[in-house]
């Protein structure tokens, strides 16, 4: 018996990388054209940073992190999100000298021990922008603007933006004594998770997914009615960004997301097709984050997308994959003698800058030929000891299957294709 992938986790394998390329060509590109600037920080941290940052009662903290000491006993964890390792990262390295508002995206795996099914995975990709140092909300309105123009450059359509305003730490206060409040007496019929959230940190019941908790939620008091002046002021703005650039959004005054640290704006964008795990992104601004991990008080908005349901989302619409270029050239040999010939020939052929390959598998004429046509070459170079005694190659186009005799002087001009 072979070992298999842990549980959770998938290869991704040769005949799907073109997707990832595309993914993050297209990411890249877009993202540039914002101005975001990429950064890549460590695959795991200390464990202490996502504690503080996330939230010590959200279920990632509680449940879905891959926690273990090092040799010296200190804890440390996989990342399960990238934004407390950017703030991490945006402190240690002084990043506020550089600019008063920075600006940065990143690309890697992410991992959280849920229960795996179809679009959730304990190892996936996200890509995710970071906004630091501004508390204007047009910047709230551009990171949603960026990440549609990234679905929309990929081809998605159908995506909902669901958008909402979790206050501040001053208009939380009373929002939360209200919902405790109403919560009170319904505490009995809340799940075991949420009567401990009721006394921990109750906003976190607005995020229960079970039925029993969500039937009371439905008719609690909303957050939005209960925004201070300045939250109600950030939250219209954002809004009348997104309206006038035609961008239609549903306001969720449910949604407050499953990590600690959003203040204001939160939101989410979801896919149709893609059954319960329907979050194809989410994001929002998180204005106390950098001052509890350390910092000044600096302001600073974000988001993340899940590239596993991106690609599901991608290949449900039916939106086509660019296809692969094949190989230019395949050398082949019309026997083992003319191997080294063969072999000089298609290093030749690489440096032109073309690409090449030949097989090694010591298989006739007619089974390289074929694996020729798999790989999709264009062209063939046969290299035959009756033409090599003239000093020529057999040149074949794949497609038509011509082939003519030519000089192997000449295999470069001619290779011009
Ligand atoms: P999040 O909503 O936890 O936010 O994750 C963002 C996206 O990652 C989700 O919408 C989903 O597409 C994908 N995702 C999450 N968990 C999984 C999973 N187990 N399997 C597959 N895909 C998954 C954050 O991570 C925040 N850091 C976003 C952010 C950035 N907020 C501000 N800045």
């Amino acid at each position: 018996m072979f070992i298999k992938v842990p549980k959770g986790t998938q290869d991704i394998l040769p005949e799907d990388i073109l997707k990832w390329y595309h993914i993050e060509d297209m990411i890249k590109e877009i993202l540039n054209k914002y101005g975001y600037k990429e950064i890549r920080t460590p695959y795991f941290e200390y464990t202490d940073l996502f504690i503080r940052g996330i939230g010590e009662s959200t279920d990632i903290v509680t449940k879905e992190m891959f926690t273990f000491p090092d040799r010296k006993g200190r804890s440390l964890t996989l990342r399960p999100e990238g934004t407390a390792p950017v703030v991490r990262a945006y402190l240690e390295n002084r990043m506020d000298r550089i600019s008063k508002v920075i600006k940065l995206f990143y690309l890697g795996p992410m991992f959280r021990c849920e229960k795996p099914q179809a679009g959730r995975f304990r190892q996936f990709n996200q890509f995710g922008i970071e906004v630091i140092g501004t508390k204007s909300s047009a910047a709230d309105a551009e990171v949603i603007l960026t990440v549609l123009d990234v679905y929309k450059k990929l081809g998605l359509k159908n995506l909902e933006i669901l958008i909402n305003s979790v206050g501040c730490k001053k208009c939380r206060v009373d929002y939360v004594q209200k919902l405790k409040k109403y919560l009170k007496d319904k505490k009995d019929f809340l799940c075991s998770e949420c009567k401990e959230r009721y006394n921990k940190n109750p906003l976190r019941v607005l995020d229960c997914k079970k039925d029993s908790c969500k039937k009371i939620i439905e008719i609690a008091p909303v957050i939005t009615e209960n925004l201070c002046q300045e939250c109600e002021s950030h939250f219209s703005e954002v809004k009348s960004y997104l309206n006038d650039q035609k961008i239609v959004f549903h306001e969720d005054p449910r949604l407050i997301r499953g990590l600690d640290y959003y203040t204001k704006t939160a939101f989410e964008i979801i896919s149709g097709g893609l059954g319960a795990q329907n979050a194809i992104g989410g994001g929002g601004r998180y204005d106390d984050l950098v001052e509890e991990l350390g910092g000044k008080p600096t302001p600073a908005v974000g988001f993340a997308a899940g590239i596993e349901r991106m690609i599901i989302a991608i290949d449900q619409q039916k939106i086509k994959w660019p296809v692969e270029k094949g190989l230019d050239i395949f050398v082949a040999k019309v026997n083992e003698k003319n191997k080294d010939t063969a072999f000089r020939l298609l290093q030749k052929i690489r440096n032109t800058g073309l690409s090449a390959d030949m097989d090694y598998s010591e298989g006739s004429l007619k089974s390289q030929m074929r694996i020729a046509n798999k790989i999709g070459a264009r062209y063939a170079v046969i290299v035959g000891e009756e033409e090599l005694s003239k000093n020529m190659v057999i040149f074949r186009n794949m497609q038509t299957k011509e082939q003519k005799e030519i000089k192997i002087d000449n295999i470069i001009d001619e290779l011009s294709l």
